[in-house]
């Protein structure tokens, strides 16, 4: 990805940060990489060590106030927690115009929670990434607020492209989102702390056991996400009649890792949906 240094912007930075936390921090980093230059970035934190770590470091511009940072931004990105939105919110209120953009990270807060912030017709996309964001492998969902068009969710894919892929999705698809790829970084490492006991158990030292491991699922990703072959083909064409494959397989399917996966995915969904109903309450207080 070239970056983006011919792009007229309207205001002085195409992109402020507000919470540079883990991940408005990573997200930065891979913006600064792959998309701006550090000369279009700004960034705001209520955590001053943090902002001045990144300021030595990546050399973007620093904002002590929301409102400052809102004023020369094109795109604003949200990233701090939940509990802390409903008193930002308004700071950016005062001062956001329509030809400006705000995209929001912040779990469980729905885009007309957000509009109805705003007197004025202001572009808003939520997004929901994961925690590989912080080394270059995330994924992220997208979802267009009312007044958000194609161009602002083509900008959005190109913020999120640079640490990762990113899907557009219907925001009523978001906690099955949480629930697949918010939560599932989480999954993966039990199912990789589970081979990694698994192959000491049958003998391997530890070490071996987890190079093997981590290895073993990197690599199968891999094969996945370049051929773009189904997981089942793929399996299939693995699995010998009577072999050590098909030994184990069917250990696993005896197991029901299938429908445990499934009830864990869904219970993540079913947590997603309870939490964001708990957080719109917060709002309204
Ligand atoms: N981490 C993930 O894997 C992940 C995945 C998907 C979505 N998210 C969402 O991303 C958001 C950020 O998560 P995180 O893990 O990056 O949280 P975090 O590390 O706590 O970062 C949030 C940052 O925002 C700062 N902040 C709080 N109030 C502020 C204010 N008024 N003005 C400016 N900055 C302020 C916080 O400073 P203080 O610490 O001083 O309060 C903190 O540095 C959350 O809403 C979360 O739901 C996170």
């Amino acid at each position: 990805m070239t970056k983006n240094n011919s792009v007229q912007s309207k205001r002085e930075y195409e992109i402020g940060f507000i919470g540079v936390g883990n991940m408005g921090a990573a997200i930065l980093r891979g913006v600064c990489n792959h998309l701006y230059t550090s000369e279009q970035i700004s960034i705001t934190d209520a955590y001053q060590p943090k902002v001045d770590e990144l300021v030595q470091d990546l050399g973007v511009k620093s904002f002590s106030t929301i409102k400052s940072l809102v004023a020369s931004s094109s795109t604003i990105l949200c990233a701090v927690k939940p509990n802390n939105f409903p008193e930002i919110l308004p700071e950016i209120a005062s001062e956001i115009q329509p030809d400006q953009l705000l995209v929001s990270i912040v779990a469980g807060t729905l885009t007309e929670t957000i509009e109805s912030y705003f007197s004025a017709n202001i572009p808003v996309v939520r997004v929901m990434p994961n925690l590989p964001a912080s080394v270059g492998c995330g994924v992220a969902a997208l979802t267009a607020g009312r007044l958000a068009n194609d161009s602002h969710l083509d900008k959005v894919r190109l913020i999120f492209n640079s640490v990762g892929t990113s899907v557009v999705v219907d925001e009523k698809q978001m906690d099955a989102v949480t629930g697949l790829s918010g939560s599932g970084p989480a999954f993966v490492f039990l199912f990789i702390e589970a081979l990694i006991d698994s192959g000491v158990h049958a003998g391997l030292s530890a070490p071996v056991a987890q190079q093997l491991a981590i290895q073993t699922v990197l690599g199968a990703s891999q094969m996945l996400a370049q051929s773009e072959i189904h997981p089942a083909v793929l399996k299939g064409q693995v699995t010998t009649p009577a072999g050590t494959t098909a030994a184990g397989l069917f250990e696993l399917e005896k197991g029901q890792l299938r429908s445990v996966i499934a009830s864990a995915i869904l219970a993540a969904k079913q947590r997603s949906s309870e939490l964001s109903e708990e957080n719109q309450l917060k709002f309204i207080e």
